[in-house]
């Protein structure tokens, strides 16, 4: 099985981001914009997907109107549904025909948006998905505990399918999530911290839920080990990649299309991989002026630091050290036995690097 830890393998290759400890990097091929597959990976899911819409406004449902009424405006107004279109891809890609995936698919897609209402909070966003955030509309108390609402809701769930594994990775998965998020709280307005303090923050706020989803879809299917290894670290790559491409666009995306503010990250004062390059190929002025940006959170010097953040490569060495990850989640898949199924998750690292929403 190909082995992959996130850290050691974007040190190795990127080198724009590590210019001095660049040794032997490896040439790999790199995906490139002009042979991007049509995403056939939505219409081959299309009826999981809607079986898993159908679990998703059932499972919603609570005795308690405030809990009704917020979980329904985040989930109706969308999302990409990623995770739990990665449960499902890998279910079938191992062969799975019962209906279990559909509630565990829900599953991850309850955790991921209870991560999200908490998120909101904590980064005071006031724009999720094209409307105003939960905390926006309803205060911040009401959006912190519909999200332990749905995460306890996530629970129940998954004690139904009366799996003890199952538990397991979720149980390990939400609870590396809340220490990632802490250990986000930690790094705020704090420009010194190195490339592998914030990867370490990206692989469990984000690539763990990620990992989770693709690992449980071989749980289901009663993989052997070292195919549920493989399908965990395609998930946990393809996370990575994910978060790394969410952090470039908040610089350089277009914020009707995401359906989030872009910005948001330096006017937190977020140190992200985009900030970190900068300052690291900077002149010192530049440098200082990302630092200070970073301690103190800026507005008034977006479009000067958001310039120095371009013309440093910075956004490019993000989408390189992206790339890579992408390129390790494919490797991934070669213990998969080859089916259209195969075909669609080799399509979704690509649409995940090659996203603009
Ligand atoms: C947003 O996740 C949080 C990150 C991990 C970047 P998504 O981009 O999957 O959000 P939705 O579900 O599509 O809105
Ligand atoms: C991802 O980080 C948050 C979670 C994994 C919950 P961000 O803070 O960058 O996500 P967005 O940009 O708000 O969606
Ligand atoms: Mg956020
Ligand atoms: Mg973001």
């Amino acid at each position: 099985m190909p082995s992959y830890n996130p850290t050691s393998s974007l040190l190795w290759q990127c080198p724009f981001i590590w210019p001095i400890r660049a040794g032997p990097f490896v040439c790999r091929p790199r995906v490139t914009s002009t042979s991007a597959p049509i995403a056939s990976y939505r219409t081959l899911s299309a009826t999981d997907m809607a079986e898993v819409d159908q679990v998703i406004h059932r499972r919603l449902a609570s005795k308690v109107a405030l809990v009704n009424q917020i979980s329904h405006y985040i989930v109706s107004a969308g999302g990409k549904r990623v995770r739990p279109m990665l449960l499902l891809l890998i279910a079938r890609a191992l062969g799975h025909g019962g209906t279990q995936h559909h509630e565990l698919a829900a599953v991850v897609e309850f955790i991921h948006t209870a991560t999200l209402l908490h998120d909101d909070v904590v980064d005071e966003s006031n724009l999720r998905r094209g409307r105003q955030t939960a905390n926006a509309m309803f205060g911040n108390a009401a959006s912190v505990l519909v999200g332990d609402f749905l995460y306890s809701r996530a629970f129940q769930m998954m004690v139904s399918t009366n799996r003890l594994r199952v538990m397991d990775v979720l149980a390990e998965a939400t609870n590396v999530i809340a220490e990632g998020e802490v250990l986000q709280l930690m790094n705020m307005h704090d420009p010194d911290i190195s490339v592998d303090d914030y990867l370490r923050v990206i692989e469990y706020k984000t690539a763990k839920l990620f990992e989770a989803s693709a690992r449980l879809g071989a749980v289901i299917t009663d993989a052997a080990p070292e195919v549920e290894e493989a399908c965990a670290s395609y998930g946990r790559a393809l996370g990575t990649a994910f978060q790394l491409i969410d952090d470039l666009l908040d610089y350089e995306g277009s914020t009707a299309e995401l359906g989030k503010n872009i910005g948001d990250d330096l006017r937190e004062g977020k140190p992200t991989l985009p900030l970190l390059v900068a300052m690291q190929r900077g002149t010192a002025a530049q440098r200082e002026m990302i630092r200070q940006a970073v301690i103190n959170g800026e507005v008034e010097r977006m479009a000067q630091i958001v310039e120095i953040v371009k013309e440093t490569g910075a956004l490019e060495a993000t989408r390189e050290a992206a790339q890579a990850q992408a390129e390790q989640a494919k490797a991934c898949l070669a213990l998969l036995p080859e089916s259209v199924y195969r075909q669609a998750l080799l399509e979704l690292s690509f649409d995940s690097i090659h996203r603009s929403s």
